[in-house]
């Protein structure tokens, strides 16, 4: 085992710290006061280093010496990309978790907070599903390769523990979306597409086409409240087994809803039409969020309309630095 790490203040390092969940974390670090006293926290993008090559990983953990790591970094994209490119989600998600998992373990770093994804879940199971499945039958085929890179982290944290004793976990977020999404239409995850398609719409006069039945039903959390469950995870939680971060059952709602959602935030009032010849993906993927509940009863959700008008806004006010 590496050099263990002095006790004292964390230093933080965040991979994917550039992204969506990246900058919502530092949003919560820096101006919610979610820093204390003494602690560092360092934000890496891919231009820092690109952590599909070990020694561009080694290279940054011993720049930084990081005594915690939130893993976010990750190959990630819409429903469509995933189809086309399932072998590139695999190999390059593969190395990165384990470039980043085992540098941190030879480097003495005492925790990491990794980020899997409801949608690693198996497609054929029970709802609402929970921590305890997520190995149980193979994923659902649009997202294979992501899934069963995604799948290793939690079994390689499991070995991390068994052989080490290292305190390597992870959280499960459902559908995330909040400002520095990737709002790209082709690329870009459900929600963060329909509000750059339904902003364009409105600028050009145009209906509004989504992408199947808008049947399909989500679980959708804001990127800001899911950074402040994954600094309570790393300050907290001492579960090697993972935690569902999501809103609860009762907060699924359909694609058609949210679009309206949307349409209502961008004060659209054209047509929306539903292209059914296309894809839905998984109709649900239901999450249980019992396990976060027993030990965060009261923390508050930012009400998924509110999360989206605020989302809207960001995204109108941003346009020009806006991933689309
Ligand atoms: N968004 C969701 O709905 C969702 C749901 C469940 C789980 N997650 C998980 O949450 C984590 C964060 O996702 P996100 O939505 O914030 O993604 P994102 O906005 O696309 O950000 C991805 C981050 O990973 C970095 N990255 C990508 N490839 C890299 C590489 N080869 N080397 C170094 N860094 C690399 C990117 O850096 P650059 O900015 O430099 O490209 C960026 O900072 C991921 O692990 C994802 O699987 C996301």
């Amino acid at each position: 085992m590496g050099s263990e790490i002095k006790a004292g203040p964390m230093r933080v390092l965040v991979t994917g710290g550039s992204g969506l969940v990246g900058k919502a974390i530092e949003h919560v670090v820096q101006q919610e006061c979610g820093k204390r006293e003494g602690e560092e926290w360092i934000f890496l993008s891919s231009k820092d280093a690109d952590l599909v090559d070990l020694g561009q990983t080694r290279a940054a953990f011993e720049k930084h010496r990081p005594t915690h790591v939130i893993h976010l970094a990750a190959k990630v994209g819409g429903l469509y990309l995933h189809m086309r490119e399932n072998l590139h989600f695999l190999r390059d998600n593969i190395k990165i978790n384990d470039n980043v998992l085992q540098t941190a373990h030879e480097m003495g770093v005492t925790k990491v907070v990794s980020c899997l994804s409801s949608c690693i879940f198996p497609d054929k199971t029970t709802y609402p599903i929970d921590e305890t499945m997520i190995h149980n039958g193979p994923p659902h085929d649009s997202n294979f390769g992501y899934s069963h890179a995604k799948r290793m982290i939690d079994v390689q944290n499991r070995a991390y523990f068994q052989q080490y004793g290292r305190l390597y976990t992870a959280v499960i977020p459902t559908n995330v979306f909040g400002p520095h999404d990737n709002f790209s239409i082709e690329n870009g995850h459900v929600l963060s597409a329909l509000i750059n398609k339904t902003y364009k719409a409105k600028k050009e006069g145009t209906p509004v086409n989504v992408c199947g039945s808008g049947a399909p039903r989500r679980q959708f959390i804001y990127s800001l409240d899911l950074g402040r469950l994954i600094i309570w995870v790393l300050r907290e939680y001492e579960e090697i087994d993972p935690v569902i971060t999501s809103v609860g059952e009762e907060d699924e709602v359909s694609i058609k809803e949210a679009v309206d959602m949307i349409a209502q935030a961008l004060d659209f009032k054209g047509e929306i039409h539903f292209d059914t010849s296309l894809s839905d993906g998984q109709l649900k993927k239901t999450a249980s969020n019992a396990k976060l509940r027993r030990y965060l009863p009261d923390f508050t959700f930012t009400p998924l309309k509110e999360a989206i008008k605020m989302t809207c806004d960001w995204f109108v006010a941003n346009y020009n630095i806006a991933r689309t």
